[in-house]
């Protein structure tokens, strides 16, 4: 028996740069799709997983992440002076979702500092990470099945998604082996490829489960793509003393730090969206395009 993966960390102190201008004031992670933010969709998929700590990496600007996932007390006490009780219910069963630490990234160093900020709070046993942006739609939450793969063999996961191969250089890149269907023993990771230096078109997308050994490698290295602390690096760096998996998950992901991926995802969620699929159906059905 593997220690189970109990706590999930959440980088958010980026500069959401492929979002200017919304994301000058509005942390990328606030955007919301329909009614959601992001990051409430990841913290929701981290709960029905089992994971009931959330670890959220922020920094200056931030605080309305910290605001959404607390208590409104003015909020509550009009909604209920209001006679309105299922918003009162929503609003509430925000705060209530999960167990909720945050620790500050002082400088946008790179998704893999932001990893090593969250040392102390993960403490040494395995834990996902989730990156906000990368929303994904699926029946069993994608972070559990990751979870079910160190299950099983006590090692670090990631989440691989095939992408074409002219699109591999916006991802990390991976080198594999399929050992069963969909899940790979990974040979060697490279941030950002030329799409003629790729090893494969297999992208790794923002869910992973680490074993802790994963901060002592995230020391070890030096800036890599775009000057910045880099987690494939980290990563690449763990693969020398432990092996790696990846995942070909089911489900279907929308980048929605990007603003193409964004509409696309509004889409779809808007017609899955339980009060407003049906009239949004038929509005889109009505649009001479
Ligand atoms: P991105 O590559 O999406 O970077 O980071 P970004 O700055 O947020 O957005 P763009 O590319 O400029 O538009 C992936 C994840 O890592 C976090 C981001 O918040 C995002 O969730 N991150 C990145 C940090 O927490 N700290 C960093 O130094 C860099």
């Amino acid at each position: 028996m593997f220690p189970p993966v109990r706590k999930a960390v959440f980088p958010a102190a980026g500069l959401g740069t492929r979002f200017l201008p919304a994301t000058k004031a509005v942390p990328k992670e606030m955007l919301s799709l329909v009614d959601k933010p992001l990051i409430q969709y990841g913290v929701e998929e981290c709960v029905a997983a089992g994971l009931l700590h959330s670890i959220i990496v922020t920094s200056r600007g931030k605080t309305t992440i910290e605001d959404h996932f607390d208590q409104s007390f003015e909020l509550e006490q009009v909604l209920a002076r209001r006679d309105k009780k299922e918003l009162l219910a929503v609003a509430r069963s925000v705060a209530k979702l999960t167990q909720i630490s945050y620790v500050r990234q002082a400088e946008a160093l790179g998704l893999g500092h932001a990893v090593l900020c969250a040392r102390e709070l993960v403490g040494p046993e395995p834990f996902a990470v989730v990156l906000s942006d990368d929303v994904i739609d699926s029946v069993a939450p994608c972070v559990g099945q990751l979870a079910a793969v160190h299950a099983k063999y006590g090692a670090s996961v990631i989440a691989l998604m095939e992408v074409p191969r002219d699109q591999i250089s916006s991802y990390g890149s991976v080198d594999a082996d399929e050992v069963e269907p969909g899940l790979f023993k990974i040979k060697s990771l490279v941030e950002k490829p030329k799409p003629e230096e790729a090893p494969s078109n297999l992208a790794i997308i923002g869910r992973y489960v680490l074993t802790p050994e994963i901060f002592d490698s995230l020391t070890k290295i030096t800036p890599g793509a775009g000057g910045e602390i880099q987690l494939t690096d980290g990563m690449r760096h763990l693969l020398g003393t432990q092996p790696i998996y990846g995942l070909k998950f089911e489900g279907r992901r929308f980048d929605a730090g990007d603003k193409q991926g964004f509409l696309r995802a509004t889409v779809e969620f808007g017609l899955k969206h339980p009060a407003l699929g049906e009239s949004f159906r038929g509005y889109l059905k009505g649009l001479s395009l």
